[in-house]
């Protein structure tokens, strides 16, 4: 129960890592490689510094969904899942992501191993059994999932509402609820029928997952949302789907299948035996219940719940070991806004490396990323300024000002430092960036990276090598300047070869040695370099013009490969783009000024309010402002609220009404607070 050990001087570590497995039914996009490119960054620095560490992943293989797409394909499940898996292999090949394995779940390692986890907890005595009834599709003889359900809303009549919620008042409904509910999949008008399921007991594992969530493995923000949910109460989790269902057959039951999110972290076990079993080693020095390995998870914060709670839960109950930490990250938006098709900024994976060097975006992002869950924006004017501003300009200028006059001289570098102060800067920074690797602060460990560039160019720039070299008199002092900036570059390229393999490869060939970093930093000494090569090209806007231009033009596959489908999006803080409204629309709201009478705390509420209104007549309205105000200095004050809101029910009671608020969030967040000669009740225009 530790939290990460520290990379200073510690032992050879032995680490697997993995991220999310991504579904079979899609392309990989810019999102999945914030991902993959933060993991790989990780693995490639912990092999780096020398430690054993396997990285491995698979394709999620199973699900309704991908049944649904292999039929729409005209192709088998099997064949579909083929298709996909070499696409996706091709894909994160093309950005130098190093998986030792990639596997899928639809493998018998993970047939096996779901069904000894799902034994050890039925033996347990964590499975129960009950009845359920759904809506099922009497055409297609299937149950329906709610994102497969179609209607116009109960409480508006906006018609086309996917699901168990409407996108137009927000209302939450049954499925079944849905007028004229339809079918997503045949066109049929569900029937509601019952059929009996298998469910995880979840809620027996409170206790554990209690202290589990504040032991260490988790970011702090992560354990305090679920913190929330387990403070409310955790629900037992359904993990058994009636055929016809893409998946493993549960053991002692007909027709029934596990859940694709039961097998799918099982996945991670079972590509890391395919692995050790492919290379004869033990792969219960991973897993058993004592292992001493770390295991590492990297994951979207979609997907939080099913790693830090059923996984774990899991885990604990079928007598395996449980992981060390799991690391999630935020979401990829483009330009400031959510991924769009329209807008050409759903950029595939492969689309972008028809286009650009996949190093260009390994460097952004990791400029972008921190050990934090925030979402990350992939700002194009900013990326090509941003590469061709740090790249080009301060690393790679480095050894393009200074090789040229070590390789006219024969290429041995010297040995004689002319400035160790400069070096010392390097030297001194190199734990501390290691430190920044390790907790996964990328984007502060480029900075104090780009910062020794600057020292470095600044140097050069001040020596002024080739204005020294036109007289033969300086010629040591010029080899010695320049052999310090080809070291001075040495280490550079070294702190970036987790980021950057491919450039730094080329590096490591012109540097005539393989870069390894240690504790210390050593000076080249009288070393032989080869010929400088121009080691990579500016960012061409007109590249990345094309590429969105691209993407328009795709008619890529349904969205319905995104986690948040399967999963809770309480973790998605994007906003959603509201639709264009006709005058006569806004109209309808009726905004008047209200007084707050009252206002107090709800218990157990984290952001609410409860604030009396007086409109004329007193409205009882729940507002979302605990993080900006006492309740106490509320009283008194007007503010503006929407009067003709239809009322609704919430957790703590009925809210009637909605206060008008502006700001950043958190304590940065402002009531509107009319001219004092507003009177309760007025119409504000
Ligand atoms: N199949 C599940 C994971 C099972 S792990 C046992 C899944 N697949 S996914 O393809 O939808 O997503 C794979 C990973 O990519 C997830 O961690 C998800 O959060 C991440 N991302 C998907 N879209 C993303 C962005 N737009 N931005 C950042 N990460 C994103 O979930
Ligand atoms: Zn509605």
């Amino acid at each position: 129960m530790s939290n990460t050990p520290s990379t200073t001087a510690s032992p050879l570590r032995k680490i697997l890592v993995t991220s999310a497995l991504p579904y079979a039914n899609g392309s990989i996009h810019l999102g999945h490689m914030v991902e993959t490119i933060q993991t790989d960054i990780w693995v490639r620095f912990q092999k780096l510094r020398g430690h054993h560490c396997l990285y491995v992943c698979a394709d999620d293989a199973h699900g309704t969904a991908i049944m649904l797409t292999a039929e729409k394909n005209g192709v088998t499940a099997q064949q579909q899942i083929d298709n996909v898996r070499k696409e996706h292999e091709t894909d994160f090949a093309g950005f130098s992501i190093g998986f030792d394995n990639y596997h899928t779940t639809h493998s018998n390692e993970n047939k096996a191993l779901s069904e000894l986890i799902y034994n050890r907890l039925k033996a347990n005595g964590h499975i129960a059994e009950r009845e359920i009834t759904q809506a099922f599709d009497p055409e297609k003889q299937l149950f329906l999932a709610d994102r497969y359900i179609k209607g116009t809303c109960p409480k508006c009549k906006t018609p086309d509402q996917y699901g168990d919620n409407c996108e137009a008042c927000g209302a939450t409904y049954a499925p079944m609820d849905l007028l004229e509910a339809k079918s997503a999949i045949s066109g049929a008008t569900p029937i509601a029928k019952a059929s009996k399921h298998l469910f995880f007991k979840l809620p027996e594992f409170t206790a554990f997952l209690q202290e589990w969530t504040r032991a260490g493995h988790l970011q702090p923000e992560v354990a305090n949302k679920l913190a929330e949910w387990l403070d409310s109460g955790l629900q037992e989790w359904d993990i058994s789907r009636d055929a016809p269902y893409f998946g493993f057959e549960i053991p002692g039951e007909s027709g029934k299948y596990f859940y694709v999110w039961l097998d799918a972290p099982i996945g991670y076990i079972a590509s890391c035996q395919h692995y050790c079993e492919k290379n004869n080693l033990d792969f219960n020095e991973y897993w058993a219940a004592d292992s001493t390995a770390e295991v590492y998870h990297f994951i979207g914060k979609d997907i939080i719940n099913f790693h830090a709670l059923f996984w774990p839960a899991m885990l604990s109950s079928a007598q395996f070991r449980t992981p060390t930490q799991v690391f999630a990250h935020g979401f990829l938006t483009v330009d400031g806004k959510k991924m769009s098709k329209s807008r050409g900024t759903f950029i595939k994976a492969s689309t972008y490396l028809k286009h650009l060097d996949p190093e260009y975006l390994r460097y952004y992002y990791a400029t972008k990323l921190t050990g934090g869950v925030d979402d990350l924006d992939l700002n194009l004017e900013d990326f090509v300024a941003r590469v061709n501003s740090d790249l080009v300009g301060k690393v790679v200028n480095i050894a393009s000002r200074t090789a040229k006059f070590i390789n006219k001289n024969g290429s041995v570098l010297s040995a004689n430092n002319p400035n160790p102060v400069l070096w010392q800067q390097f030297c001194d920074a190199s734990e501390t960036i290691a430190e920044l690797y390790e907790t996964r602060e990328f984007g502060k460990a480029m900075r104090e990276i780009m910062a020794l560039a600057d020292s470095a160019n600044e140097y050069i720039a001040e020596m002024a090598p080739w204005s020294l070299a036109k007289d033969p008199a300086n010629a040591q002092q010029v080899h010695d300047i320049c052999s310090l900036g080809v070291n001075c570059f040495a280490a550079l390229a070294t702190f970036l070869k987790p980021v950057l393999p491919t450039t730094m490869r080329d590096a490591e060939t012109f540097l005539n040695t393989t870069l390894q970093w240690n504790s210390t930093l050593s000076y080249l000494g009288e070393h032989t370099i080869n010929t400088f090569k121009p080691l990579m090209t500016r960012v061409d806007v007109k590249a990345v013009a094309a590429m969105v231009e691209a993407s328009k033009e795709e008619q890529t596959a349904p969205e319905t490969s995104t986690a948040a489908t399967e999963s809770s999006n309480e973790w998605l803080t994007q906003e959603p783009i509201a639709p264009e409204i006709e005058f006569d629309d806004f109209a309808k709201v009726d905004l008047r000024i209200a007084k707050i009478v009252n206002a107090e705390h709800v218990e157990k509420a984290n952001k609410l309010l409860r604030l009396t209104l007086d409109i004329g007549e007193s409205r009882n309205v729940f507002a979302g402002i605990k993080s900006a105000y006492n309740p106490e200095d509320l009283i008194g004050k007007h503010t503006v609220m929407v009067a003709n809101l239809k009322a609704r029910k919430m957790k703590f009671g009925m809210s009637e009404g909605m206060v008008l608020a502006a700001g950043p969030g958190g304590k940065d967040l402002f009531i509107l607070e009319p001219h004092t000669g507003a009177q309760p009740g007025m119409r504000v225009m």
